[in-house]
C-alpha cells in the first residue's frame, strides 16, 4: 500500500523512474566511494559477490554527470549493519558519483531476502493476517543530481523468493513500522 501511495503522489514526468518506499534502514553519512569500488567492508563466508552496473539518464536519454547514488543493502546474513552488532558501521553502504557517461558500477553482494522485525506492531499486523515478514532480496538507491528530482528506489533480484508476496510488507509499513 505504501508503494501505491508513493506512486500516486509521484508527480515527476512520464518516463522517469518510479519511486518506492524509503524504508527505515537508510543511514545518513555513508562513505563516498570511487566508481567500481566495493561496499563490502566485512566479508562473510557465504557472500555471493556481484557488480551492479547501469546508467543514470535524464528524460532525454542523455547521461547525467555528477549524479550521486546513495545505496545500501544487507550483508549476506540478511541484516543491515544497524541491526547487527558484529558488522562494522557503514558495511554495505556507499555513495557513488557518476562521471560524464552517467555510468555506475558498484561491487556488492547478490541481495538476499530478509525478515523485518516480527516482534513489533508490523509483525503483529502481518501475522494476524496470516502473512509472513520476509522481503525479497533488494538493493536500495537514492539517486540525486542538480536540477533533477531526487528518486528513491530499489533494485530487486528477479529470481528472489517472496517477490510475489511483497505487498505484505508494504501494508505493514503503511502502519509506520518498522
Ligand atoms: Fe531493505
Amino acid at each position: 500500500m505504501s508503494m501505491l501511495v508513493e506512486m500516486i503522489n509521484h508527480v515527476a514526468a512520464e518516463g522517469s523512474t518510479e519511486p518506492t518506499v524509503f524504508g527505515p534502514f537508510h543511514v545518513e553519512g555513508a562513505p563516498h566511494r570511487e566508481m567500481g569500488d566495493s561496499i563490502i567492508v566485512d566479508s562473510m563466508e557465504n557472500d555471493y559477490e556481484i557488480t551492479f552496473v547501469g546508467h543514470v539518464l535524464g528524460l532525454d536519454g542523455n547521461p547525467i554527470e555528477g549524479a550521486t547514488l546513495d545505496e545500501w543493502e544487507t550483508a549476506s546474513n540478511g541484516f543491515y549493519d544497524v541491526h547487527d552488532g558484529d558488522q562494522t558501521a557503514m558495511n554495505m553502504r556507499g555513495i557513488f558519483t557518476t562521471g560524464s557517461d552517467g555510468r555506475y558500477e558498484i561491487r556488492g553482494i547478490r541481495p538476499v531476502p530478509y525478515q523485518i522485525p516480527g516482534d513489533g506492531p508490523a509483525g503483529g499486523l502481518l501475522f494476524e493476517n496470516g502473512r509472513h515478514n520476509w522481503r525479497p532480496g533488494h538493493m536500495h538507491f537514492v539517486v540525486a543530481a542538480p536540477g533533477h528530482k531526487t528518486v528513491m528506489t530499489h533494485l530487486f533480484d528477479a529470481a528472489s523468493d517472496y517477490l510475489d508476496s511483497e505487498d505484505a510488507w508494504e501494508d505493514a509499513e503503511a502502519f509506520g513500522e518498522p
